[in-house]
C-alpha cells in the first residue's frame, strides 16, 4: 500500500530543495493572499507553509475549500522561501512547499476555540481536551513528561533497578486519604481498593530478594483536590534493600541533578540542604519551606508571657499557643496601609484572627521610633528585645501572628510566600532540599489519637525504640521528603522490617493485634521470613514535570485529568450504571443517594 507521507514535516528543509515530497497533516491556518493560498500544515513534528497558486487547478480548488483543523494529505515540490519571508524560528522556516495535489483526508468542523487562545476556559479545555492538546504548548510538555519517564528508567536501570507492576485491585494501602473501593461481584459485600500507592507490595517485593524495585505507579486517592492533587496520578515508586537514609538521598539527589541538567539545563546545588522537620516548622512554619525567598518566621512568644496585650499574652500562656514574628527588610515603605489590610484579610483564610504589624521607622528612638498599632499595648523592654532578636532595622516591617501554634505556622507560612513574591525577593529560580527527622506521630486533632505523619510502615530512630510505647509523640522517624521551590517532590523512609516493631508501631496508632492481623496480616507473615533492612521513596510524577513546565496546576500535565470534583468533564465520569450492573455487584442505591442523584439530574436538565 502506498504510504500517507514520504516525510514528516519537520524533516522538510534546504537539503529537499526542487524535490517532489508528500506530507499530512492538520491545516492550522490558511491564509488568502490574493489568488495565492498559504496553508500552515501542522503535523507532530513542525508547521510546514504550503503555497498554492492558481496555476496548479485542481489543488487550488480544494485548497479553497479547506478549513482550519482539515486533515490534509499534500504533495508537493520543496523551495526556498523568498527573501524576506523566511523564519528562523521554525524548523522548517528557510523552505517552503509548492503544491500540486491536495487531499482531504477528513474535514473538520468548526473547532469550539481557537488553538492559540491562552485565556480559554479550563472546563472548555477539559471537555474539548482531544483538541486542547493539539496546542504546541500541550504537545511540549507532554514530550517532556515522556522525556522525564525516560530519563527515571534509563537512571534506574542503570543502578540495576528492576521495574515490577503491582495490583491496582487490590487491598487498602494507608497513605492517609480515602480509598476507591471496588465492589467484588463475585464475593458479594467484598470490596477491592484501588491503592493508594503501592508501598506495601515493593516492601513484600524487598522480602522477595530483589534489592532494587521501581515502577512508574498509578495511585489513586480520594481526597480534597487542589493545584497539585489529582484522584488519580502517577509516582516514580521505589524500595531498595540494604541502602541506609543517607544513601537513599544521595542517590535520588542525583537522579533529580541529573533530570534537570539534561531536560532543562539546570544545574541545581551539588548538596540539597537537609532541614530537620523542627527547624522548618520554626523557621517557616511548614514542613516544605520555599527557600527561594529570604525571609523567616521567629519566634517571640516567651517574651510575651508578660504583657498586658491579650492578643499576645493569651497564646503566650497557652501549651500549644506561638507569637511569631516575619520580618520584612524594607517593608515599611513598600507595603502600604491597603496592601496591609490585604494580608489581614489574606492570612484569615488560614485562621488567623488578626495581623499585627509594626513598622520601624527609627531603631534609636525606642516605641516612639516604632509606628504601630499594636506599640502602645506594649512595654518598651519587650518591644526592644523582640527588635534585638529579629535584627530590626530601620525601615523594615514586621508582621506578628499569635494563636495556636498550627494557626500562626499556616497563616505565617503562607504570608511570607506571598509577600515575598510580591516584593519580588525570590532569589534563586530552583531551592531544592530535604526535611528530615520528621515526628513519627501527630496528634489527630479531632480524635485525639495518633496518626503516622507518613505511613505506619515508617521506621522510628533506632535509638528511639524503647520510646514507642511510653512517649510516641517524642519519637523521630527515618523518613525524609524531597521539597523544591515549596512544593513537596517526593517522600520516601527507611522501613521497620522486624515484626515485633511493626507491631510496637500499631500499637501506638491505636491498632490492636486483632486488626493489625485483618489488614496487614500478609505483611506481618512476610516480615518473619527474613525481611533485609529496605526503606525507599515515591517522586510526584506530575508535579516534578509541572514545575519543570512552569505551569501553575498538575491537570496541565496530565493527558486527561479530573476536574476540582473529582469528575471528568470529558468522559462524564463517574456516571450512571445499569440497574443489572449494580444488582449483579449486590449494591442497592440508598434513597438518600436516588435523590442526590435525581437532583443533579433535574439542575443538569434545566
Ligand atoms: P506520599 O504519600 O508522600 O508517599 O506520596 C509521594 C509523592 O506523591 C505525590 N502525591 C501526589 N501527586 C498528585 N496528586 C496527589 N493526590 C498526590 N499525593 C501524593 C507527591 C508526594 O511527594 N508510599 C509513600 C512513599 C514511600 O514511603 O516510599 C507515598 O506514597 O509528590
Ligand atoms: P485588636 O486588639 O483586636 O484591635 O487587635 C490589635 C491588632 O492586633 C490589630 O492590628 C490586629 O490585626 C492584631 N491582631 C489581632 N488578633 C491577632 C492575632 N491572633 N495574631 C496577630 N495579630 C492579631
Amino acid at each position: 500500500m502506498k504510504a500517507l507521507r514520504s516525510h514528516n514535516c519537520g524533516e522538510i528543509n534546504e537539503s529537499l530543495i526542487d524535490q517532489v515530497i508528500t506530507v499530512a497533516g492538520w491545516a492550522q491556518r490558511r491564509r488568502d493572499h490574493g489568488g495565492v493560498i498559504f496553508i500552515d500544515l501542522r503535523d507532530a513534528s513542525a508547521l510546514l507553509q504550503v503555497v498554492v497558486d492558481p496555476d496548479a487547478v485542481d489543488a487550488f480548488a480544494i485548497a479553497d475549500t479547506v478549513r482550519n483543523e482539515h486533515v490534509l494529505q499534500v504533495t508537493a515540490k520543496v523551495r526556498a522561501r523568498p527573501e524576506g519571508t523566511t523564519n528562523p524560528d521554525l524548523p522548517t522556516g528557510m523552505v517552503e512547499v509548492y503544491a500540486t495535489e491536495i487531499e482531504v483526508l477528513n474535514r473538520s468542523e468548526p473547532i469550539p476555540f481557537q488553538l492559540d487562545d491562552d485565556d480559554m476556559s479550563e472546563s472548555v479545555r477539559l471537555k474539548y481536551r482531544y483538541l486542547d492538546l493539539r496546542r504546541e504548548k500541550m504537545q511540549k510538555i507532554f514530550r517532556l513528561r515522556s522525556g522525564v519517564t525516560k530519563y527515571f528508567r534509563d537512571f534506574l536501570e542503570a543502578e540495576n533497578f528492576c521495574d515490577i507492576e503491582t495490583p491496582i485491585l487490590t487491598k487498602s494501602t494507608p497513605e492517609g486519604a480515602r480509598d476507591y473501593l471496588v465492589p467484588s461481584r463475585v464475593h458479594a459485600g467484598d470490596f477491592f481498593a484501588l491503592p493508594q500507592s503501592p508501598q506495601l507490595f515493593k516492601q513484600l517485593l524487598m522480602v522477595a530478594g530483589f534489592e532494587r524495585y521501581y515502577q512508574i505507579a498509578r495511585c489513586f486517592r480520594d481526597e480534597d483536590l487542589r493545584a497539585d492533587r489529582q484522584p488519580e496520578f502517577t509516582q516514580l515508586d521505589i524500595e531498595t534493600s540494604f541502602m541506609n537514609e543517607d544513601e537513599i538521598m544521595d542517590m535520588m539527589e542525583s537522579m533529580i541533578r541529573g533530570l534537570f541538567k539534561a531536560k532543562l539545563d539546570v544545574d541545581l546545588p551539588a548538596e540539597f540542604p537537609r532541614m530537620t522537620y523542627a527547624d522548618a516548622i520554626e523557621g517557616y512554619g511548614i514542613d516544605r519551606p520555599d527557600l527561594r525567598i529570604p525571609l523567616k518566621l521567629i519566634s517571640v512568644t516567651d517574651l510575651m508571657v508578660d504583657v498586658d496585650f491579650k492578643v499576645f499574652s493569651g497564646p503566650a500562656n497557652s501549651d500549644d499557643g506561638r507569637v511569631a514574628a516575619l520580618r520584612v527588610p524594607g517593608g515599611a515603605a513598600k507595603l502600604s496601609r491597603k496592601q496591609i489590610d490585604l494580608y489581614t484579610e489574606f492570612v484569615g483564610n488560614y485562621g488567623a484572627r488578626g495581623l499585627a504589624y509594626i513598622k520601624v521607622n527609627d531603631l534609636s528612638a525606642g516605641n516612639d521610633g516604632l509606628q504601630s498599632p499594636i506599640v502602645k499595648n506594649l512595654p518598651e523592654d519587650v518591644l526592644s528585645q523582640v527588635m534585638q532578636r529579629i535584627g530590626a532595622e530601620d525601615g523594615d516591617l514586621v508582621f506578628f501572628g499569635a494563636d495556636r501554634a498550627k494557626v500562626v505556622n499556616d497563616s505565617l507560612a503562607a504570608l511570607r510566600v506571598k509577600v515575598g513574591t510580591d516584593l519580588e525577593m525570590v532569589e534563586t529560580k530552583w531551592s531544592p532540599m530535604w526535611v528530615v527527622d520528621f515526628p513519627m506521630f501527630e496528634k489527630d486533632e479531632d480524635n485525639g489519637r495518633w496518626t503516622s505523619l507518613h505511613h505506619p510502615f515508617t521506621a522510628p530512630k533506632v535509638e528511639q525504640l524503647d520510646e514507642l510505647a511510653s512517649n510516641p509523640g517524642n519519637v523521630l522517624s527515618r523518613a525524609y521528603d524531597m521539597v523544591l521551590n515549596g512544593t513537596e517532590l517526593g517522600g520516601g523512609s527507611i522501613r521497620i522490617h522486624q515484626t515485633d516493631v511493626q507491631k510496637q508501631a500499631f500499637t501506638a496508632l491505636g491498632i490492636d493485634d486483632d486488626e493489625a492481623e485483618e489488614k496487614f496480616g500478609f505483611l506481618l507473615d512476610a516480615l518473619r521470613y527474613g525481611a533485609p533492612p529496605h526503606g525507599g521513596i515515591a517522586f510526584g510524577i506530575d508535579r516534578i514535570v509541572a514545575m519543570m513546565s512552569e505551569v501553575e496546576s498538575i491537570r496541565d500535565v496530565i493527558a486527561f485529568p479530573k476536574t476540582q470534583k473529582a469528575s471528568c468533564l470529558l468522559t462524564d465520569a463517574p456516571s450512571d450504571v445499569d440497574k443489572t450492573q449494580l444488582r449483579d455487584l449486590h449494591i442497592r442505591l440508598s434513597p438518600a443517594a436516588q435523590a442526590a442523584k435525581q437532583a443533579a439530574e433535574d439542575q443538569a436538565g434545566e
